[in-house]
């Protein structure tokens, strides 16, 4: 069968067809893929089931896999465990526990990673268990977004530079690190605007864990982001995936935002398995080295 990409909206987005990913995959055919996700940003590849391993190995094509370090269940592996269930009994866990206090912050608009000083180039979540109602993964495009500004505003937003904070972005849904915990997550920065090195095009690195604008007023800094987050996210521009056991959907964390839909965590189970791809050879930007000459200077000072 031919590999298929199916456009899912016009601005990103596409279903792909014609492969069984866990029979491995051609170099041809990961070149297609990879192509694909510089195009599209998000690709559903529906009924695709995978076991802990194939997806590893996947996603080994894709780049360095980000080790789990912190408070997720799955801490020491490369997997990040989106689920209520309990990682060693498998019965749902209660939501008063923190645990789900720290799975709602997912509920937020935000991409992967953007609170670690290697960003992430993207992620992959594949279905294990899904409820009957809710627990969608939605997506917008920050390329889109980004796209949609005057020449006078992106050249504004192409000088910024943007802190983003883990404790910031919990804190938001009312979970806090202990100090032991906060110390895995500095604060870190990144270039407000990303580009993409194959097609050029530009993208905004806002979301939940975006807290502030580099010497700006806090203020004036904090409205800007959530200016651009809610011109972003407005609900027609929105892809909502409704999840059926098998699926797996690969996402670019420079050029998309994402939020889980909420569920009834109660009475249904939910457990996704989420692996993500580092991006180191970003650093090497000039963009990104100016950001860090900038950072060192004030640690010297
Ligand atoms: C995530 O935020 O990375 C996972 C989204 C989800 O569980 O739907």
């Amino acid at each position: 069968m031919a590999l298929r990409f199916e456009p899912i909206r016009p601005e990103f987005g596409a279903r792909v067809s014609g492969v069984t990913l866990n029979l491995g995959i051609s170099d041809p055919a990961f070149s297609e893929f990879r192509r694909a996700l510089d195009e599209y940003s998000v690709l559903v590849f529906p009924d695709q089931p995978m076991s802990d391993s194939q997806q590893i190995d996947f996603s080994r094509l894709w780049g360095p896999l980000e080790p789990t370090k912190g408070v997720n269940p799955a801490s020491g592996t490369f997997f990040a465990r989106q689920s209520n269930l309990d990682i060693a009994t498998g019965t749902i866990i209660s939501t008063s526990d923190r645990r789900m206090d720290y799975q709602r912050g997912n509920y937020q608009w935000h991409a992967d990673s953007t609170f670690k000083r290697i960003p992430s180039l993207c992620s992959i979540l594949t279905a294990r268990e899904v409820p009957s109602e809710g627990g969608n993964t939605e997506f917008v495009s920050t390329r889109a977004a980004y796209e949609a500004k005057t020449e006078d505003e992106r050249r504004e937003l192409d000088s910024l530079t943007v802190e983003h904070d883990f404790s910031v972005s919990r804190g938001r849904v009312g979970f806090k690190f202990s100090p032991e915990e906060a110390a895995h997550y500095p604060p870190v920065w990144h270039p407000l605007v990303q580009t993409n090195p194959v097609t050029g095009r530009r993208s905004l690195l806002i979301g939940a864990h975006a807290a502030a604008i580099v010497d700006w007023p806090a203020e004036k800094g904090a409205a800007l982001l959530a200016h651009l987050l809610d011109r972003a996210t407005r609900p027609e521009l929105v892809y909502s995936h409704r999840w059926q056991v098998g699926d797996v959907v690969i996402w670019d964390n420079r050029s998309v935002l994402h939020r889980a839909t909420a569920y009834d965590t109660v009475n249904r189970r939910r457990l996704m398995q989420r692996t993500t791809i580092s991006n180191p050879t970003v650093l090497e930007t000039p963009a990104y080295r100016q950001i860090e000459t900038r950072r060192l200077s004030i640690v010297a000072s």
